[in-house]
């Protein structure tokens, strides 16, 4: 595999280059480098290479014309496809640097050649990219002096998974990322070392359970620290099942909610009791037992309306809905009636045994006169205590009730312009920014 590197600063890479597994690939020839400086395709004294940019600002930009010959001079040729190979230009705007690409780039062809532009100043004239189609890589979201670092970390990730490479070929196989999930812990000797002891499990010497024990750390792992990454990458449903029994993805269960039906606001903003939607008491069970919550507690001190409820529950939990459909009754067995909010709490706090959190929600900031208290710290708090969030229907809910509330949670979408949303939606849409657990 060979890399044109285009860059100002080609003594960058003088140690890199010639160190430990890198170096040793060179000697091999697996790899190879050639170094193309764009001051070598400039025909003033000073060698210039840069300038200011048009419409002002600060820095400078690194002009077309010696980074354009420099291309030519690979035989890359303007305004086509033509060249040795994939051109890349590292750029903070590009598209992060990914395993699954460096792959690509690594095993794309049998013998690669790819061809790196190392920006510096300010970045280099937009019409390169026009003129010779690159694919822009960025290595993270941060800014660097130039792009030989960036270029560094593409070489080392790419090179590492050609043929060869690496002393055990299956080293790149197990890695982070590989499987779409992140490591494993790794542990060597000794067995213990000041104080703490290497997992029993990687002692046994049976290899399906240390299997299964890895497996289970690299899920661990990569709920912690990159939850993103989790849903493309569960393999089988012992992945799953595992991932629920974690004590981190119970937190939904300390999450609870209640619709709210009294004391509400009316169209002329005046408190006033609301009567019960069966399509919110389904979509809200849905979304609550979807999410693992603890229960969804249904308020109305009219005993019509709470007779109704029942009617509605008794249907599909235990009647004809609930053979027709058990999905649908589990969803509404979290359903539970009760007259208002302090009854709401007061049977919270009994099942839980600890001091519930009320938290008010609100498209509007209504809830201003109570502390705010945003997802992330709702989330925190789940892991002390219940949490209780209340829905208004209506209007909303009206001050009587918000001042039973502990909190009041930020309205979602609030500079949209319009953010008037279904309360089953909200409530969806809250519930997922709380546990935020698998994005
Ligand atoms: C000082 S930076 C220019 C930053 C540019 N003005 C911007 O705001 O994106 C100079 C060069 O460093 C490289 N660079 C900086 N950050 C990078 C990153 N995160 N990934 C890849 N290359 C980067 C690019 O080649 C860039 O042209």
């Amino acid at each position: 595999m060979h890399f044109n590197i285009i860059t100002l600063f080609p003594e960058f890479f003088d140690g890199p280059l010639n160190c430990g597994l890198l170096q040793r690939a060179r000697e091999l020839g697996l790899i190879s480098f050639s170094f193309l400086n764009p001051r070598d395709q400039t025909d003033d004294a000073r060698r210039t290479v840069d300038d200011r940019p048009y419409g002002g600002g600060p820095g400078m930009v690194m002009m077309p014309k010696p980074l354009s010959l420099t291309l030519q001079s690979l035989g890359f040729a303007p305004h086509s496809e033509e060249g040795p190979g994939p051109l890349i230009l590292l750029t903070a705007a590009g598209r992060p640097l990914t395993q699954q690409k460096a792959g690509r780039l690594a095993l794309d062809s049998e013998n690669p050649c790819l061809t790196l532009i190392c920006g510096r100043y300010e970045g280099i004239d937009a019409r390169i990219e026009e003129l010779f189609p690159a694919e822009t890589v960025s290595i993270g979201d941060f800014v660097l002096n130039g792009g030989e670092a960036a270029a560094l970390c593409l070489i080392e990730t790419v090179a590492r998974l050609r043929p060869g490479f690496m002393g055990h070929a299956e080293s790149g196989v197990e890695e982070s990322f590989s499987s779409g999930l992140l490591e494993y812990p790794q542990y060597t000797r000794p067995e213990i070392f000041e104080g703490l002891a290497v997992p029993k499990t990687l002692l046994c010497g049976d290899h399906k359970r240390i299997s299964v024990w890895r497996r289970q750390a690299s899920l661990c792992a990569t709920l912690e620290k990159r939850p993103e990454l989790l849903p493309a990458a569960l393999r089988e449903s012992v992945d799953s099942e595992f991932i629920l029994s974690l004590p981190e993805t119970k937190l939904g269960r300390n999450l609870n909610c209640a619709l709210v039906h009294y004391p509400v606001l009316d169209r002329e903003e005046n408190s006033s009791a609301s009567s019960l939607t069966n399509l919110d008491i389904h979509d809200i069970a849905r979304s609550s037992c979807s999410y693992g919550l603890g229960a969804f507690y249904v308020l109305s001190p009219l005993a019509d309306q709470r007779e109704l409820l029942r009617d509605i529950l008794r249907y599909w939990t235990k009647g004809r809905g609930a053979r027709s459909n058990p999905d649908r009754a589990k969803a509404l067995a979290l359903v539970r009636e009760g007259k208002d909010i302090a009854e709401a709490r007061a049977d919270l706090e009994k099942v839980s045994g600890h001091k519930a959190l009320l938290v008010a929600t609100s498209a509007r900031n209504s809830g201003a006169s109570l502390p705010g208290i945003n997802f992330a710290e709702i989330a925190e708090e789940l892991r002390k205590r219940p949490v209780l969030l209340l829905f208004g229907t209506g209007h909303g809910l009206a001050p009587e009730a918000l001042e039973l509330c502990d909190a009041s949670a930020p309205p979602l979408r609030p500079v949209n312009g319009y953010n008037h949303l279904s309360v089953r939606a909200a409530a969806a849409i809250m519930f997922d920014r709380i546990l935020n657990d698998w994005r």
